[in-house]
């Protein structure tokens, strides 16, 4: 590369763009870069060239206003002097990709490093929003390590039915039970979930796409105060064309992922996580980002530094309030305030902004206390995810904020033994035999049954589906008993506020204890102690384990395409991230792995 005798690091768009040393390879890249407009002169000057990672698409419409903000992102980057390029990722959208947009979080993340490390990009806007966006972007950004930035797409405005606030996902869970109840027809069923999309951007309840975007910021990823601005706001463009210019100066900074992404920053997220009611899909994605980057980040952490923390803001499904409202108490910076007043932020984790997350955050103020709590009044004490074991998984996370005191008081009120209960199981094996089987009276559900969902995992669904959270029959529903307790070795969408018990690892399709499991085996669960318990003899486990070999395992779908075949082979567990195994070991390639060598 040309030495440019500044302080400053050479940038890596010099070796195609600008390379004496092999000035025929130089003008091949050069001659076809040209084709859209830009000048020989643009592409020589030595200006850092900034890739914006477009997720937006038709396909993805809750990243689909990127597409606008672009242009912004542009004249800030243009306004700093930088050239942008921008380019695809592949398209993520969680709804309607199917079997589940949780196996393409892992294709996104390998098209994005091949695209970052093998072009002429020396700093990158990534462009986050619906759920898997954002792990996707922050995974390949991390392994990359050049200067990177997150800018959120922002949050729809917030949905309204007959004066009552819908919100995202929430009010689907909620219709679903209505029209099982025969409260509503189908039609009134689908306007009233319509209703809770009212405009571009993700989902305006603090489902996995708020929650992320949330945390994107708490790690220090993207401007501060700016993932809780809702997509339509002038605010969100201003928003763009500061990420724009400021991606500029953190190339010339050499301010990369591996500076901002410290244990520390993930301690800070999981104390942030608690606080807002964040999704439980957070643990995987930032257990899959820890562990691109570098940082031990244990399962076990969730606990042990976010479960004593307090719920602040009162957001749909574990509260009230929706996206817009959020932003107007103050978001992000007005939460972490709170934890920085009884010292639960590392406040000299580094941001992209080139200040500590203290110096961003200290001071500011909550704006509406009924949407975010100041921590002397928080809407619930020790909010955050406690971690289970015990002979049916090695680890699954609950999330507390969502028990309802209904569900406290039938099944942890117990005053002899007031966190444990008791009850049959029902097994249902992937969720086209529950919706099949979930009414039959012959089931025999009472409020005592516990519900499993296994066959959803990394491996058997294949890429780990929402599916965990089950209505009870409906003819509990009219009986007034709206939750029962799930379980399960799939995921539950961030919108839900069913209190299941989620992620479970191992999965039943890598055998895992669940996969032994059999309808009428009676459950404990104790919420003190953590565990979960199949209460049968250790014996005839190993019996059934045997036999269950012997028949040649647990049965799932066989693969549809070839990503699914390829990811099943090599994809790790939810509770280390169900990231690509062997990934992990490609670790700051832009500093470790030099440059990829000349394409002809
Ligand atoms: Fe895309 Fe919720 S479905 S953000
Ligand atoms: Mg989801």
């Amino acid at each position: 590369m040309t030495d440019t005798g500044s302080p400053k690091p050479a940038l890596r768009s010099r070796a195609w763009f600008d390379n004496p040393a092999n000035v025929d390879m130089t003008a091949l890249y050069l001659e076809r870069y040209l084709n859209y407009g830009i000048s020989l002169e643009e592409l020589r000057s030595g200006k850092p060239i900034i890739g914006i990672a477009q997720t937006g698409s038709d396909l993805s419409p809750c990243n689909r206003h990127h597409l606008v903000l672009a242009e912004r992102v542009r004249e800030g980057i243009r306004e700093a002097g930088g050239l942008a390029i921008e380019f695809p990722v592949h398209p993520i959208q969680e709804t309607g990709k199917r079997p589940t947009a949780g196996l393409d979080r892992n294709l996104a993340y390998l098209g994005l490093v091949e695209t970052l490390y093998g072009y002429p990009i020396d700093g990158v806007v990534l462009t986050i929003g619906c759920d898997k966006t954002t792990p996707a972007c922050l995974m390949a950004a991390a392994t990359v390590n050049i200067p990177a930035i997150a800018l959120s797409v922002g949050p729809m405005l917030n949905g309204w039915h007959k004066g009552e606030r819908t919100g995202s996902g929430t009010i689907v869970w909620k219709a679903r039970q209505l029209l099982a109840a025969g409260e509503i027809d189908d039609d009134q069923f689908i306007r009233l979930v319509a209703s809770s999309a009212p405009s571009t951007g993700y989902c305006n309840t603090m489902g996995t796409a708020t929650t992320m975007n949330s945390l994107c910021e708490a790690l220090g990823m993207s401007l501060p105060g700016s993932a809780a601005i809702p997509a339509p706001y002038r605010d969100r463009q201003e928003v763009s064309w500061r990420t724009g210019k400021r991606i500029v100066d953190m190339v010339h900074e050499d301010l990369k992922p591996s500076d901002i992404l410290t244990r520390e920053a993930f301690h800070n997220a999981i104390r942030v996580n608690s606080a807002i009611g964040g999704s439980t899909n957070a643990p995987i994605h930032l257990a899959a980002i820890a562990r691109h980057v570098g940082v031990d980040l244990p399962l076990k952490d969730w606990e042990t530094e976010g479960h004593k923390v307090p719920l602040l803001v009162n957001l749909q499904p574990a509260g009230e309030y929706l996206g817009e409202d959020y932003y107007r108490a103050g978001g992000v910076p007005a939460v972490v305030n709170q934890l920085m007043g009884q010292g639960l932020i590392h406040e000299g984790a580094m941001t992209v902004n080139g200040r500590t997350m203290g110096d961003n955050c200290r001071g500011v103020e909550i704006e509406d206390e009924a949407v975010i709590r100041p921590f002397d009044r928080p809407l619930m004490e020790d909010a955050g995810f406690i971690v289970l074991s015990g002979n049916l998984f090695d680890a699954a996370v609950m999330k507390t904020s969502v028990i309802s005191p209904e569900f406290r008081y039938r099944y942890l009120s117990n005053p002899d033994d007031p966190n444990a209960f008791e009850g049959p199981a029902i097994v249902f094996d992937g969720p086209e035999d529950y919706h099949q089987r979930i009414d039959d009276p012959a089931l025999a559900i009472t409020p005592e049954t516990v519900m499993f969902m296994r066959g959803a995992g990394p491996v058997g669904y294949p890429g780990a589906a929402e599916v965990v959270n089950m209505r009870p029959p409906a003819y509990l529903i009219t009986e007034g008993v709206s939750a029962l307790p799930c379980i399960g070795d799939g995921r539950q969408s961030g919108t839900s506020g069913s209190p299941s018990i989620l992620n479970a690892s191992p999965e039943a399709a890598a055998m895992g204890g669940l996969a032994l499991l059999e309808t009428g085996d009676r459950v404990r669960i104790d919420l003190n102690k953590g565990s979960v318990d199949v209460l049968i003899a250790d014996e005839e486990l190993a019996e059934r384990r045997r036999n269950l070999e012997a028949a040649g395992g647990y049965r799932y779908p066989a693969s549809q395409t070839p990503w699914q075949a390829i990811q099943r082979a090599v994809v790790g567990q939810m509770d280390t991230g169900a990231i690509l195994e062997g990934a992990e070991q490609f670790q700051r390639i832009a500093q470790t792995k030099g440059l990829p060598r000349d394409s002809h």
